[in-house]
């Protein structure tokens, strides 16, 4: 590592902060509509996403978590601040570049699965890097497999698969290229406690072991146990941020945030 005995402690901590972000919002806004059904969705966040961590998001229903994903994933247009992924500013790119920025740099997992019908499970996984044109890694991609326990349904369709095995073709399918980083909206929400466990265990593993960078939201505190870093949203704004949450510390900052709530 280099030092410079001119820069300020706040730049040299500056850089060292950007050197570790997978991804940054700064005073990231998004309004839907105008007038009469304008909706701030997000107002004004700030949060940087390090490099191999995992963080969770939480928050009640309509506070913004699904916008902040889609906003940092560059599927969603923002209002104002600013989006990045790695150095990459995500306004001002033009369709094509963000196209390949998804496609190339980053993973996610939907809500609703997204998988197209007419691919069978193997096919849908490595969908994203046939089209880029690149070779799946195959040791990491068997791996995935296993983990997701997928392997006997390879060849199945999503209408053929459960739920849960169509969410579990939609992990594999964000983990199979490796992207920089993997944004999940609610990725486990679909599945039994056991299947979810494992997915869960999957994710901290690739963070843990090969530097992966995820972020997740989740309605679960357990889900967010399995994180570093949980990330509070409410009415738009990150309203607190817990370090090594336990299922525990999670559900207790919750239930201050309804007490607020009832109270205000
Ligand atoms: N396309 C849209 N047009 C108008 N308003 C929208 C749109 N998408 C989201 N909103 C509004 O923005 C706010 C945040 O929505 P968002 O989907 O991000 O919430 P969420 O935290 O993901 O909720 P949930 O836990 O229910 O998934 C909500 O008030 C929602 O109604
Ligand atoms: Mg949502």
């Amino acid at each position: 590592m280099t030092t410079t005995t001119h820069a300020g402690a706040s730049t040299a901590d500056a850089q060292a902060a950007s050197g570790t972000a997978a991804a940054c919002a700064t005073d990231l806004t998004k309004v839907y509509g105008q007038g009469e059904t304008k909706v701030v969705a997000l107002d004004r966040v700030s949060v940087e996403f390090r490099k191999a961590e995992f963080t969770a998001i939480m928050g009640p229903s309509g506070s913004g978590k699904s916008t902040l994903m889609h906003c940092m994933a560059g599927l969603d247009s923002i209002s104002g601040g600013s989006a990045r992924i790695g150095d990459t500013e995500l306004t001002g790119l033009k369709d094509k570049k963000l196209t390949q920025l998804r496609r190339d740099r980053i993973g996610f997992i939907f809500q609703a699965f997204n998988l197209l019908p007419t691919l069978n499970a193997i096919e849908n996984i490595t969908l994203p890097m046939d089209i880029a044109g690149r070779k799946p890694d195959q040791e990491w991609l068997d791996r995935v497999l296993r983990t997701v326990g997928l392997a006997d349904r390879l060849k199945h369709r999503p209408n053929q698969l459960s739920g849960g095995q169509q969410q579990r073709v939609a992990v594999a399918r964000a983990l199979a290229g490796q992207p920089e980083i993997i944004f999940g909206d609610e990725p486990t929400g679909n599945l039994d406690s056991q299947s979810g466990a494992e997915v869960l265990g999957f994710l901290r593993n690739s963070v843990r072991e090969l530097g992966q960078t995820v972020v997740m939201v989740t309605h679960d505190p357990v889900a967010a146990s399995y994180a570093d870093r949980v990330v509070f949203l409410a009415d738009g704004r990150i309203v607190d941020d817990l370090r090594d949450p336990s299922a525990d510390s999670v559900l207790e900052r919750m239930k201050g945030f309804e007490a607020g709530r009832r109270t205000s």
